[in-house]
């Protein structure tokens, strides 16, 4: 399985978000990162569909949004018309989780669930992991770009791994928050084969994005 790099535009300067979009226009084999939050779920903020809405209209890689809200229902709904194509929602803010992959199966290419870092594989059903596209596990808490990788995540993704390959499941690992090439070797012989690098990326020297993410793979 190819690895993809997911790069976080939480880290990326808003000041200029259309160049630095420009910039990652560059690189191959990327997702964009998109962290939507509510300041419910996570204590933060950062932008909603009407940015999501622009950033579509510079960026030519696929974007993975990230829904660390409360109630991702509701953004389910509006924002199906911004050509996202891949929706994750945390497992812990839904009741109804299999309700939800359905619905989002209606309009979105590919369905991503996220556990925290304290959420255990075993809170998800077997019956669940033939249904998504996507896991993600966070490695940070989540809220804010710039944290310390929690490095029992690596034994998280092993055991997630193995549940992949014993029942031949299709869908991707990703791991989020505090990723960088010193970790990343790590993950992906764990199994991870999507990696998302927020700060990692952005502060690289001149901008030059391409080498950190080439730093990663
Ligand atoms: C954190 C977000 C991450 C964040 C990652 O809650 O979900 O996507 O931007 O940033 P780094 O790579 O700096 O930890
Ligand atoms: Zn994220």
């Amino acid at each position: 399985m190819s690895v993809i790099i997911s790069p976080s535009l939480l880290s990326s300067d808003f000041l200029e978000l259309g160049a630095e979009i420009e910039r990652l226009n560059f690189v191959d084999d990327i997702w964009l990162h998109l962290d939507v939050m509510d300041g419910h779920f996570v204590p933060n903020l950062s932008f909603g569909a009407p940015v999501l809405a622009k950033i579509k209209t510079v960026s030519k890689h696929k974007l993975d949004a990230h829904f660390m809200v409360t109630n991702p229902d509701a953004y389910a709904d509006s924002f199906k018309d911004l050509g996202l194509h891949n929706f994750t929602f945390h497992w812990e803010t839904v009741a109804h989780q299999d309700r939800m992959i359905a619905k989002l199966k209606e309009h979105y290419p590919s369905v991503g669930i996220s556990l925290n870092p304290a959420t255990p594989l075993s809170v998800v059903p077997s019956y669940i992991w033939g249904k998504v596209d996507l896991v993600l596990l966070m490695s940070v808490n989540p809220g804010f770009g710039g944290q310390k990788f929690i490095p029992e995540i690596v034994d998280k993704v092993i055991e997630l791994d193995q549940i992949r390959h014993k029942h031949g499941f299709k869908f991707s690992i990703q791991v989020d928050g505090g990723v960088t090439d010193e970790n990343a070797g790590y993950l992906i012989q764990a199994g991870a084969n999507n990696l998302v690098a927020g700060s990692y990326v952005f502060s690289a020297p001149n901008k030059d994005y391409m080498s950190r993410i080439n730093k990663i793979r």
